[in-house]
């Protein structure tokens, strides 16, 4: 396996292009000179379902994959075990090139390394649910009693315990989706496909099933790719999200790196709707190099000095191992240096809230309200001061201004 930074790389997928129709070469080098998907459709009927995309999937996590309808999302998930054939570029599960696979190869990939979740839950009418639970393990060849026992225990996973004996007619459309998870749950493979698998659910079934499949993946730790085109889902269920448009990836990266950094246009009109208080942290919103007094360091006629050159009242202080200990106010750093004393400690004020870098703003705007000055963000272990968040900043992302104004609202705000 090949590792990226600290994290394993379970599929890695490079300059993968699909093109649909017969005159594939064609088309091939019209998009190798730049033509657009229309142009290539309108002089060789074929359609640019993938664009180059390059991507890696790691061990773990939930890859996302969004777009509008057409975007190339089936065409990309079923890259990768191969149901679409690639036109070009390569496609890596672990350390194995799939698009160079023979059959049967191929086949073992797909019946023990990949289980794919499909949409139309992809149940046999006349066999049982136990039975539809069991068939990737059927096809795979194992004997009825070990195939039973594990599809029984997927059923127990997924809440379906107690309808081994139905027929998938007698159960409804949230349920069924429970089997097709089942299914390939049973196999156990380490990576799960799953193309719009919750789309055809009523949302309140819809957001049961995200988080019976966040509390599945706690345990089990699966590597997932997910294609939704609800954003909100997205956001819940994704660690990383892929957005793409006529086939080509736009952006990559989390909801939060999304939000507060959209690649293009097509990326921020996506991102419009969300409700950015839940995911915007203090890591993004804090000012990293605040003015700040240094017990050791900093008496009271520097703090005033400090205060002045800013223009504020209050300051955070930290100790000489830069760990966070509280603020000083003007006020009282004025009666000490009336009562002649050199140092800040007996002025410091502790019992401030602090918070930790993925506190969102919606968790941080209670800790303001009484207040005006900074929340200071340190570091969940050393307890070191990372930065601080103005309040400012935290109305101004709870009252989604413009990314614009928002921006220059911040330096502005920082600058004081
Ligand atoms: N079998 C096919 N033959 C020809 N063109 C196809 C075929 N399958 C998909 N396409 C085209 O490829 C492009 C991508 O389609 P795809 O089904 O991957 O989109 P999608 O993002 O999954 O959309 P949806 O959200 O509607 O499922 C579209 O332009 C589509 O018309
Ligand atoms: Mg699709």
């Amino acid at each position: 396996m090949t590792e990226n930074s600290d994290r394993t790389v379970k599929i890695k997928v490079e300059d993968l292009t699909l093109i649909f129709g017969k005159r594939k070469k064609e088309a091939l080098a019209m998009l190798e000179k730049g033509a657009s998907k229309e142009e290539i459709l309108k002089k060789t009927k074929c359609t640019v379902g993938i664009n180059k995309a390059s991507f890696e999937v790691y061990e773990g996590e939930v890859f996302v994959v969004m777009g509008l309808s057409g975007s190339g999302k089936s065409t990309l998930i079923r890259c990768l075990n191969r149901l679409n054939e690639p036109t070009a570029g390569k496609v890596f599960f672990k350390d194995h090139d799939i698009t160079r696979e023979g059959n049967k190869e191929l086949m073992k990939t797909r019946r023990y390394e990949m289980s794919m979740v499909f949409q139309k839950f992809g149940l046999l009418p006349h066999k049982t649910i136990l039975e539809n639970a069991a068939f990737g393990l059927e096809l795979r060849g194992e004997p009825r009693e070990e195939r039973e026992k594990k599809a029984r225990q997927a059923l127990e996973t997924v809440g379906l315990k107690g309808y081994e004996e139905q027929l998938p007619a007698a159960m409804s459309g949230g349920m069924q989706q429970r089997v097709g998870l089942a299914r390939a749950l049973a196999n156990d493979s380490e990576v799960l496909l799953m193309d719009e698998a919750f789309s055809a659910l009523d949302p309140l079934i819809k957001s049961d099933m995200q988080d019976e499949l966040l509390q599945i993946q706690e345990k089990l730790q699966k590597t997932i790719v997910f294609i939704t085109h609800d954003l909100d889902e997205a956001i819940k269920l994704g660690d990383r999200i892929v957005i793409m448009k006529d086939g080509v990836i736009e952006q990559i990266g989390t909801a939060e790196e999304i939000l507060t950094n959209p690649a293009s246009e097509y990326v921020e009109a996506f991102t419009e709707k969300v409700d950015r208080k839940t995911i915007i942290t203090a890591e993004t919103l804090m000012f990293r190099k605040p003015t700040l007094l240094q017990l050791k360091k900093d008496g009271p006629m520097q703090a005033i000095r400090k205060m002045r050159t800013i223009s504020v009242d209050v300051l955070p202080v930290e100790d000489e191992k830069r760990v966070f200990m509280g603020y000083v106010w003007l006020k009282d750093v004025l009666k000490l240096v009336d009562r002649k004393e050199t140092s800040l400690q007996s002025v410091i004020r502790s019992e401030v809230p602090s918070v930790y870098r993925h506190y969102t703003v919606e968790e941080m705007l209670p800790l303001t309200s009484n207040h005006n000055y900074p929340l200071a963000v340190v570091d969940e272990e050393s307890k070191r001061l990372l930065g601080i968040v103005t309040q400012t900043s935290l109305i101004i992302e709870a009252t989604r201004y413009e990314r614009e104004e928002i921006k220059e609202l911040i330096e502005k705000a920082n600058d004081i």
